[in-house]
């Protein structure tokens, strides 16, 4: 299925495709179908420029998902360079929504929109809409502070607050005025374990976050987000600057946080966005590409732009 926003392509070539990139792949969903379709069906003779214009290739499996936010032909400018170009895309509830595509095309720009982090930036024009349950995100009376609690935020660099391990998992519990001590020791306990940190931290809660590896760090801010109990975890490379044993860790829980929360990651990391995601978005110069299931994407995408970049051959 795919979305008219655009002028959609009318050109459509026969392309022989190259071996599945196996190797890339290691999806601990559904498994692989070991045949990919010849010819494919949607692949268009032209490559992406910065002019091209057309519809998003959207996989038919999305339309079976129940959505918890649904982005309508949404345009950003900063100043006067628009970012992005009318994009249309619904996130499925309880799943993990990978966002990949070169540097620069826009996913952090995408993602800081969904809790409108992007507020925060002078000078941004915005077009459409982007609805979280149905609600318009940018209505006059939506309250912007409960918006970003219901939709959590892990950066790529990690930003533990100067203050205890503890405090700084229970910190939107005081905020929200939560005194019971017995309260906040469940929340902390239950948000470290789901973040994998407990067993590292359980006996040194009191003292500094800034005395923990940046891998614990990374974690911690995971923690903290889960510990405000958010429908939707937004993360932006949330592991680029870990080491591949944090970073299995984090791959890891973000594989369990499935179901319970919608999770939409950012990452520049094939093999990560394989390995955790459900669905993978794929980005271009401003636009949503390609979006599917994980699998498809990497072994079967319709278009040969995606599989150019998710082989390796640009970005
Ligand atoms: N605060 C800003 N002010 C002006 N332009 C910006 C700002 N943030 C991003 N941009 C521009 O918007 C475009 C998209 O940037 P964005 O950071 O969303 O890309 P990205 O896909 O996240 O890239 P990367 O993979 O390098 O993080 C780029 O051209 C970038 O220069
Ligand atoms: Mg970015």
């Amino acid at each position: 299925m795919s979305t008219a926003a655009e002028t959609p392509v009318t050109t459509r070539t026969t392309v022989v495709p190259p071996a599945p990139p196996q190797e890339q792949i290691a999806a601990r969903s559904a498994p692989p179908s070991p045949q990919r379709p010849s010819p494919r069906q949607g692949a268009s003779d032209t490559l992406i420029t910065p002019n091209t214009q057309r519809a998003t290739e959207i996989h038919t499996e999305l339309s079976t998902e129940k959505s918890i936010v649904t982005i309508e032909n949404f345009k950003l400018s900063y100043g006067k360079a628009e970012a992005l170009h009318g994009i249309n895309m619904t996130i499925p509830i309880g799943k993990v929504t990978a966002l990949i595509g070169p540097s620069g095309c826009g996913k952090s720009t995408l993602l800081r929109s969904i809790n409108r982090l992007n507020d925060l930036i002078d000078n941004i024009r915005l077009e459409g809409r982007i609805l979280f349950n149905g609600q318009p995100i940018h209505d006059r009376n939506v309250d912007v502070i409960e918006l970003r609690k219901r939709m959590g935020m892990v950066f790529q660099k990690s930003n533990p607050f100067p203050m205890s391990i503890f405090e700084n998992v229970i910190y939107a519990l005081r905020i929200g005025g939560e005194k019971r001590r017995s309260v906040l020791y469940e929340v902390c306990e239950r948000s470290l374990r789901g973040a994998a940190l407990w067993e590292e931290v359980k006996d040194r809660l009191h003292q500094s976050a800034l005395g923990m590896s940046g891998g614990q760090q990374q974690r911690l801010c995971i923690a903290r987000a889960i510990a405000a109990e958010p429908e939707v975890l937004l993360m932006d490379e949330p592991c680029s600057a870990l080491d591949p044993v944090a970073t299995a860790k984090i791959e890891d829980l973000i594989y369990q946080l499935r179901g319970k929360y919608t999770v939409v990651i950012v990452t520049h990391n094939m093999q990560q966005a394989a390995r955790c995601s459900d669905y993978t978005a794929f980005m271009y110069l401003g636009r949503l590409i390609e979006y599917g299931p994980t699998n498809s994407i990497f072994l079967n995408p319709h278009l040969k732009e995606t599989e150019a970049y998710v082989t390796g051959r640009f970005g």
